[in-house]
């Protein structure tokens, strides 16, 4: 299974959501051989959803909490994602974990939260450009990923996105990635995640049409996690081919 998911990020009002979806559907073949997402911010998530649902696409939230319903200001619930269409959600993306706070121990409730809701997680892992300087990418990825022991299995999907190469331009070098990756499939197997579940891996940062051919020509690299690509639907659209 090859997956390839435009993360939009805090980009994009209506118009602009309107036409990309309808410019990606005319671009993309009307059963593209790729699992293909879109994780639009809460405000687009229903006129993404109503657009590009009936057309077998998936729609992440970015984020959603771990409760049902309460008084959290500012948070959505998986339920609220799940009425507004979403059929999965974005977790512990590096720019929750660095500016908002997200911890482990709340990605572990709020894996839990999206299965109960029929909602697929996507896990966003990844190390800093300081961690790796110091020799702890695997490190780092092992803890991020201990969070399974306590979730048990479940649909997952798992994006690693090393820190610096996001929005850099600097993408991870393919050994870095065939590493990493093969890491993360051997933590993934021991922790059980994959016995009952195909568990793809996609390689998130600054992936481009340039560079996305030779990434998914590593071994376990089952597709993308965009970001500044995918605000383009030419770019998300040749991705989408280049995956099928
Ligand atoms: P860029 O593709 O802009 O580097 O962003 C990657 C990302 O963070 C996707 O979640």
């Amino acid at each position: 299974m090859r997956c390839v998911v435009a993360n939009w990020k805090m980009n994009l009002r209506s118009e602009e959501a309107h036409a990309f979806c309808e410019d990606l559907l005319l671009h993309i073949a009307p059963e593209p051989q790729a699992e293909v997402g879109i994780a639009p911010p809460f405000t687009l998530l229903s006129l993404v959803s109503g657009l590009v649902r009936p057309k077998g696409l998936h729609v992440f939230g970015q984020n959603g909490h771990a409760e049902d319903k309460g008084a959290f200001t500012g948070e959505i619930s998986m339920p609220q994602l799940r009425d507004v269409g979403c059929s999965g959600v974005l977790l512990g993306h590096s720019e929750r974990r660095q500016f908002f706070g997200e911890t482990d121990a709340a990605l572990a409730k709020k894996i839990k939260a999206a299965w109960q809701w029929d909602l697929l997680p996507l896990l966003c892992i990844g190390e800093t450009l300081a961690q790796r300087d110091a020799g702890e990418t695997l490190a780092v990825l092992g803890q991020q990923l201990s969070i399974l022991s306590q979730t048990g299995p479940g649909p997952l999907w798992v994006a690693y996105e090393p820190v610096w190469a996001i929005g850099t331009g600097r993408r991870a070098e393919a050994p870095q990635v065939l590493e990493a990756h093969g890491f993360i499939r051997a933590e993934l197997i021991r922790h059980g995640a994959c016995a009952d579940y195909e568990v793809p891996i996609l390689y998130g940062g600054s992936v481009t049409p340039e560079s996305f051919p030779e990434l998914l020509n590593i071994p376990e690299v089952a597709g993308g996690l965009v970001g500044g690509a995918s605000l383009d639907p030419h770019k998300f659209a040749a991705l989408v081919k280049q995956a099928g």
